[in-house]
């Protein structure tokens, strides 16, 4: 598929499923509510293919107003800007940081360029929210989230997975035993690879950051923070024809497998990889299967569809063990909605349960599943988060 097909695949299905939040009122230095006064002034950088689904969805949301566009290659973001309605574009995050003001950039540009420009807009005290990863090592993640809180601003990343209802059910379903102990899951997430540009293929890039995230991001939010993994990555493809590059070496793995061990001797499995056939495509439009499972001692539970478009949750339970499909409306969640539940946050005050201490770890565990992969041993793992995610 490529990136055409798969835009137009997945904004149709966002469209579809969009949902606008009820509530809001802001106050200005006053203390009067005003209208004006709900948008947070959002820059985006980054205006190729995923710029495609977040502008339709930011530029409806009623906390958001998206003011600025930025893209060094400035036909992009001028195009965009003509497309949404945007008045300003630039060139360069500099030119972009000296414009028109705002509050919150997001960012959807290169993964390896996410850790340099978010520590830019941090200097310039902007409020962050980053695709994944939101920066490229887990130390530099850590480091930013620390200097946003010194600078009295905030960063998250992608992905908003922990948003979905589907997400909620399964976790309360752990949290109330209805499963009773569950020890097992497994998760996956795949496609053939994008085949728009290089850098999902080159170092920083690869299938964990860009595909196995979202799983990552699913199984430690329902069964906790992992203690240690052990893992092994590789690369099946040694070369690739990208639309911006032409034909070029893969270094960044393109097939990965993880074991996580959680609290309680809770074990799960993750795999991502850009070689996997799938006839519902990127988006799993209309699938029927499960992606993740999980096992207890006295029910399984299924997600149907991938974590960040989710179709329903199968479950059994010794108590009824015909297995039943629940949750199959996803309440207008859909996975770009990480930037509008920020502009959210910002404007009302409402906390999101997307949590940069969630993302931090998450990119600690694709870092340490690589140095698994190099020393050949199980590695321990030092970050957390608050959890459960939802009880
Ligand atoms: N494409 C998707 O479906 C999708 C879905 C979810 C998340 N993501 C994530 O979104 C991010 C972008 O992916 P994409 O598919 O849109 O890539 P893309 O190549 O289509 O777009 C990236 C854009 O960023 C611009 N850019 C790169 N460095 C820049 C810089 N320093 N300053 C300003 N602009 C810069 C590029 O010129 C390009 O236009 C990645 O982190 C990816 O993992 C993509």
């Amino acid at each position: 598929m490529n990136r055409k097909d798969f835009i137009s695949r997945v904004g149709l299905f966002c469209a579809s499923t969009l949902v606008a939040p009820t509530v809001l009122h802001a106050s200005n230095e006053q203390g009067e509510s005003k209208d004006a006064d709900k948008k947070i002034r959002v820059g985006i950088i980054g205006c190729g293919s995923v710029s495609g689904v977040y502008l339709p969805h930011l530029t409806k949301s009623p906390y958001a107003e998206v003011v600025s566009l930025c893209d060094i290659k400035p036909e992009r973001a001028e195009r965009r800007a003509k497309t949404y309605n945007v008045q300003n574009f630039y060139p360069n995050i500099e030119a972009m940081l000296a414009g028109v003001p705002f509050d919150l950039l997001v960012n959807l540009t290169d993964m390896q360029e996410h850790g340099k420009l978010n520590r830019q807009a941090l200097m310039a005290k902007k409020y962050v929210w980053s695709e994944k990863p939101m920066a490229n090592t887990y130390s530099e993640g850590r480091e930013l989230h620390d200097l946003a809180i010194r600078l009295g601003v905030r960063i998250w990343g992608a992905p908003a997975v922990v948003n979905s209802p589907q997400f909620a059910y399964m976790s309360q379903q752990i949290q109330t035993k209805k499963l009773g102990r569950v020890s097992s899951a497994h998760a996956h997430y795949g496609h053939e690879g994008p085949n728009w540009s290089a850098f999902f293929y080159e170092k920083d890039g690869g299938s964990l950051p860009d595909l196995g995230v979202y799983n990552i991001a699913t199984m430690t939010g329902l069964l906790g923070p992992a203690k240690s993994l052990v893992a092994m990555v590789n690369v099946v493809t040694p070369t690739r024809n990208v639309s911006d590059k032409g034909h070029i070496q893969v270094i960044a793995e393109d097939n990965a497998m993880i074991i996580m061990e959680h609290q309680n001797n809770v074990l799960s499995h993750i795999q991502s990889g850009f070689n996997y056939f799938d006839p519902y495509g990127h988006a799993g439009t209309g699938q029927d299967r499960p992606t993740i499972s999980m096992w207890g001692t006295e029910g399984n539970m299924h997600l149907i569809g991938y974590d960040w478009a989710p179709f329903g949750v199968d479950i059994a339970t010794k108590d009824n063990e015909k297995t039943r499909r629940e949750v199959t409306d996803s309440k207008g969640y859909v996975w770009q909605e990480g930037a509008a539940t920020i502009c959210e946050y910002l404007a009302t005050g409402k906390e999101p349960l997307i949590n940069a201490e969630h993302a931090l770890h998450v990119l600690e565990i694709m870092e340490a599943a690589r140095l698994s992969q190099i020393e050949g041993k199980r590695i321990q793992l030092k970050s957390s988060f608050r959890w459960p995610v939802i009880t």
